[in-house]
């Protein structure tokens, strides 16, 4: 089958369906028919709605409440469109936005209609600093479908620093869509907040379905780490996210995490289940360097009870010995 064509069954259909993930898990889920379906609103760098579907066989069935501390564009935020959850991010530009979406969606359309992605139109818009809300809201949508790459990179006076990306069409919003997101972010029970991802740690509880999706530990050609992104998301942010992620686990709720496929963040995550997918790097100006890069999901929860017993079951036959897998390394050799 190829991967659309799984991704209309997962979509569609209501029958259990079986999928199998590159890292050859074989997975039971349940097709959920009432995913919202709604693309994000903003373009993000590391957006994970092109690779949703390696993700949504990990999404739990049944969940209490939704979590997503590191939202960015909140691609699968809106694809699942959950009843009750707690959407966060750091970046407080980045909320803002959000919150006038919810509240004052026609304003920021109307402020959005007439403009066309020129160059002139975008160094202007670039400029202009509004105070009122729904208007600082439309010029960060503007500049974000108007620069280079969808990057949303303010440099240390927080002034938008991202160069015109001369986009292919005229085209700034589907309006549609749009409605849809800020319908979605209305819910009674969906709560925006700008704050560290550690803060969620006291909320959550049992049967929730956390989902991390950190910015990447980031690797250099094939020569393993040369950079690790310290100032945006340090090596320390790192193991403090992988201990929250424990520490929830062992609570009961469900968490899913993502990151680069790297050893030494697999071992941050020893014990998880393991899986790994690949998509091809979308950050790369040049697109003969736009490589595909692999990257990997931990999971952990009651959720994933059954599908740690077969990965357990497959290490013991493949290699005629008893034990646990408790490393995710361990299990990556033993799933290949
Ligand atoms: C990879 S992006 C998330 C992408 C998102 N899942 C999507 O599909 O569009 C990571 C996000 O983490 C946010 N972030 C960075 N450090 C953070 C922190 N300490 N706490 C919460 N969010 C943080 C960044 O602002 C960024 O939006």
């Amino acid at each position: 089958m190829t991967d659309s064509a799984i991704w209309c069954y997962v979509v569609k259909t209501r029958a259990v369906i079986v999928l199998r993930t590159e890292s050859t898990l074989t997975l039971e889920i349940p097709a959920d028919p009432v995913f919202a379906n709604i693309r994000p609103f903003l373009r993000w760098a590391g957006s994970k709605r092109k690779v949703i579907k390696h993700l949504l066989p990990f999404v739990p069935t049944r969940f209490d409440k939704y979590y997503e501390p590191f939202l960015g564009g909140g691609s699968l935020f809106f694809f699942l469109g959950p009843k009750r959850a707690e959407i966060s991010d750091m970046s407080g530009m980045l909320i803002d936005t959000y919150l006038a979406v919810r509240n004052r969606p026609e304003e920021i359309l109307d402020n959005l209609r007439p403009l066309k992605p020129n160059k002139t139109t975008y160094k202007q818009i670039k400029r202009a600093q509004p105070i009122d809300k729904a208007d600082a809201a439309s010029r960060i949508i503007f500049l974000n479908k108007a620069c280079w790459n969808g990057l949303f990179r303010v440099n240390s006076a927080g002034e938008f620093n991202v160069p015109f990306g001369y986009p292919k069409s005229d085209f700034i919003i589907d309006e549609g869509n749009f409605r849809r997101c800020a319908t979605q972010l209305r819910r009674r029970e969906v709560s925006i907040r700008q704050q560290d991802f550690e803060e969620i740690e006291d909320r959550v509880c049992a049967g929730d379905f956390v989902f991390l999706d950190p910015p990447y530990v980031t690797s250099h050609n094939l020569n393993g780490f040369v950079d690790w992104n310290e100032c945006l998301f340090s090596w320390k942010d790192q193991v403090r996210l992988a201990k929250m992620a424990k520490r929830l686990a062992r609570r009961g709720a469900n968490v899913l995490i993502t990151n680069a496929n790297h050893a030494d963040v697999r071992e941050l995550y020893e014990g998880f289940i393991y899986s790994s997918f690949v998509r091809s790097s979308t950050l790369a100006s040049d697109k003969s360097r736009r490589v595909p890069t692999s990257e990997a999901i931990f999971l952990s929860g009651p959720a994933y009870a059954t599908l740690r017993s077969k990965a357990v079951a497959r290490g013991i036959r493949k290699n005629g010995r008893q034990g646990p897998v408790n490393s995710a390394e361990r299990y990556l050799a033993k799933s290949r």
